[in-house]
């Protein structure tokens, strides 16, 4: 084990205390590093000559990241919880007793535990430039700053700490230094650690500009109202424990001196790590980072082969927001094909959109350099010869795509990548119409494509895995997230939300209402509920999917019968223009015995519908990791972050356990 801390005292009496974990790219909170913490201080506290102290990270990028999120994850009760929150403020009430000038000097993430150990310290300087990163960003991962943070950083800043905390907010040096967390830049170029002497020694000869003004918090009552209607818009009304607990703390705390304020936020770090929204948020954080960068989760070894021009078949909805991401996130040409009469109205649309994206300084080229790179035609070009990857996103009709591949495959490369698009054409059924077919496998975007981070990647029984891997070095270069699966009806997302639509429309036929049922699961946290949901997506796709299925949805199918496809769609569905439901639609739904329905059970039932297909999904081997279920769901359907995923929710709430004896993490 390699020592964490390492202090060197200089001749004119400061130490220098360098810390550093080793074999890790970032430094966080892990015992280790406490241990090592500990007994420098014992040995700060025993020097009585020194004059003063500076803290400074042995990483080239990083300060301290923060507490260990994994550690943090697996806390279980109470007392675990306990322990962990005072290993921190222990240390750092060491830190903050040590009665001699102390002084953080920062480069890279200042974070978190980061954060609390520099507030800590006397002073703080810290390195200007793009790596340089502060803030408290607990809260975004259902956590709230809980080694002194929420008492520490409004005693020294004042009110605007509590956005700071409540929305995570990442600071870059010179804005930390304009909001007085921080007491002195060093320039980009600087030596840290000469600048960070040299500010210590004006600490000492009381030349430093440390600016502490007195806050007295006299309308913290106000402001923390203020700012729980704030939290509460931005949840939809969901009580989430991290930045409620969070105000509560600064509300409470700040009231008393910092020793009670720090005990109270003792009380409650315990409360929000044992809730089951800090497990949920922690494991969106792990997905979110598993699928960031897609190359990583390429088969390890593998060089993936260049890509340098793209086609797509189809310029219709799904065709143009796929143009749209190839060109505004990579340099490749796009080669797109439609019938003469879809081309300019496709053009017309890519522009305006990519207008829009420029007009809120999203782009880093201008439109016309992005529109230069596209080529629409409607015949097979001798161009198409060219092409490394084609995406095919023509109607939904297998005798459609049948000619589509037909007619592709006698102009393109034999190693040309294919992709289709379709949402519910098995992959394995148009695997026969496309020659050397190990290069054709799945790629279903989500509408409106540029706005949607999610991208199925289905692999076809005879789809090579080079040619996954291909396909997720493209999903990185389009900047998606990727979902890795095999063959399946309605793949993984759509196959999660049928039976959830169903479970809905029988609760409907039951006699409980759309906007019950609705907002029920806004409630649980769903961005739209399943009624709302399928008019928007348009009513006749589930029902002739179910139809397809083999299932009976008379609900659905007296809705459809009717013309009524969806506000959008047809203009007529369950819903009018002003978002009240149509009262025209009562008459069609099909009633069965009265059921009636609470908030609670319809979140349950409908859960439960979504975890009993997960489960098959697992076991069928559609896919090969959990988490790739509920990476669909977060970035595919909005499933609340701060539950982690419909698997993951299942198993914090026990419901796991309940129905299948295991829990899937
Ligand atoms: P769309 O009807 O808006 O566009 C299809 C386009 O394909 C039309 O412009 C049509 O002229 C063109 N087309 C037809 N035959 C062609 C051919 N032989 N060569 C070139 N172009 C041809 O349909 P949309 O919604 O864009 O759907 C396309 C595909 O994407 C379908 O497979 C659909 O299932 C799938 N999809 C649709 C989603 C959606 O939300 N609309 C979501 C995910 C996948």
């Amino acid at each position: 084990m390699g020592k964490v801390f390492t202090t060197e005292v200089d001749a004119s009496g400061i130490a220098v205390v360098v810390f550093d974990v080793a074999a890790e790219k970032m430094n966080t909170w892990t015992e280790e590093a406490f241990l090592g913490f500990y007994d420098t201080m014992s040995q700060l506290e025993a020097a009585g000559d020194l004059r003063g102290v500076i803290f400074i990270s042995g990483k080239p990028d990083n300060f301290l990241a923060g507490a260990n999120l994994k550690l943090i994850a697996e806390i279980e009760d109470a007392d675990e919880a306990r322990r962990a929150v005072e290993t921190f403020h222990s240390a750092f009430a060491r830190l903050e007793a040590l009665g001699i000038p102390t002084a953080a000097a920062i480069h890279g993430h200042c974070l978190g535990g980061g954060l609390e150990f520099a507030l800590a310290c006397k002073a703080r300087i810290a390195k200007e430039g793009k790596n340089t990163i502060i803030g408290l960003p607990e809260c975004n991962v259902g956590l709230f700053p809980g080694g002194g943070g929420t008492q520490r950083l409004p005693r020294l800043i004042g009110y605007p700490a509590m956005e700071l905390i409540l929305r995570g907010t990442m600071l870059t040096a010179d804005k930390a230094l304009k909001m007085g967390i921080i007491d002195r830049l060093a320039p980009a170029e600087a030596d840290l650690l000469a600048a960070a002497k040299a500010f210590i020694d004006d600490i000492i000869l009381g030349k430093a500009d440390l600016k502490r003004p007195e806050f007295t918090f006299t309308e913290i009552d106000a402001v923390a109202q203020l700012a729980r209607e704030g939290i509460m818009k931005v949840t939809r009304g969901r009580e989430i424990p991290a930045p409620l607990l969070a105000l509560k703390t600064m509300q409470e705390g700040l009231k008393v001196s910092l020793e009670k304020g720090l005990e109270i936020e003792r009380n409650n770090f315990v409360e929000v790590v044992l809730s089951k929204e800090a497990k949920g948020s922690i494991n969106t954080f792990y997905l979110k980072g598993m699928t960031d960068k897609p190359a990583a989760m390429m088969t390890r070894g593998f060089t993936p082969r260049p890509l340098n021009h793209a086609a797509v078949l189809g310029f219709g909805t799904m065709g143009r927001g796929i143009v749209i991401d190839i060109l505004r996130n990579t340099g490749m040409p796009v080669l797109v094909k439609d019938i003469p009469e879809a081309l300019e109205p496709g053009r017309n649309f890519v522009r305006k959109t990519l207008e829009e994206m420029a007009e809120k300084g999203r782009l880093r080229e201008t439109v016309n350099e992005i529109m230069n790179r596209l080529t629409a035609v409607s015949g097979y070009v001798d161009d198409f010869g060219k092409a490394d990857i084609v995406i095919e996103a023509v109607f939904e009709a297998i005798d459609v795509k049948k000619q589509v591949y037909g007619e592709l495959c006698g102009v393109i490369r034999e190693d040309c990548i294919i992709a289709s698009n379709t949402s519910s054409i098995p992959i394995n059924s148009m695997a026969p119409f496309v020659s050397n077919n190990s290069r054709f496998a799945g790629l279903h975007f989500f509408s409106p494509v540029w706005l949607m981070q999610l991208v199925e990647v289905i692999q076809g029984d005879n789809t090579a895995r080079d040619t996954i891997d291909n396909l997720l070095n493209f999903v990185g270069l389009i900047r998606k997230r990727p979902l890795v699966c095999r063959d399946n009806a309605g793949f993984v997302v759509n196959a999660m939300l049928f039976p959830n639509l169903l479970n809905a429309l029988k609760y409907l036929e039951e006699g409980n209402p759309i906007e019950k049922i609705d907002q029920a699961m806004t409630r649980f946290g769903m961005p739209v509920g399943p009624i709302r949901l399928t008019d928007e997506v348009g009513i006749d796709v589930p029902y002739k999917i179910f139809v397809g299925m083999g299932i009976r949805q008379d609900t659905l199918k007296n809705v459809v019968e009717a013309g009524r496809l969806g506000l959008k769609k047809s203009g007529k569905g369950f819903f009018l223009k002003d978002g009240r439901v149509d009262p025209d639609v009562l008459s069609l739904i099909a009633r069965r015995e009265p059921v009636e329905k609470g908030d609670k059970e319809i979140q349950d039932g409908l859960l439960t519908a979504m975890v009993q297909v997960g489960k098959d999904i697992l076991d069928r081997m559609i896919v090969d990791d959990v988490r790739m279920i509920d990476v669909g769901m977060v970035w595919g359907t909005g499933f609340p972050a701060e539950k982690g995923g419909p698997m993951k929710w299942a198993d914090l709430t026990g419901l796991s356990k309940k129905l299948f004896g295991r829990n899937f993490y």
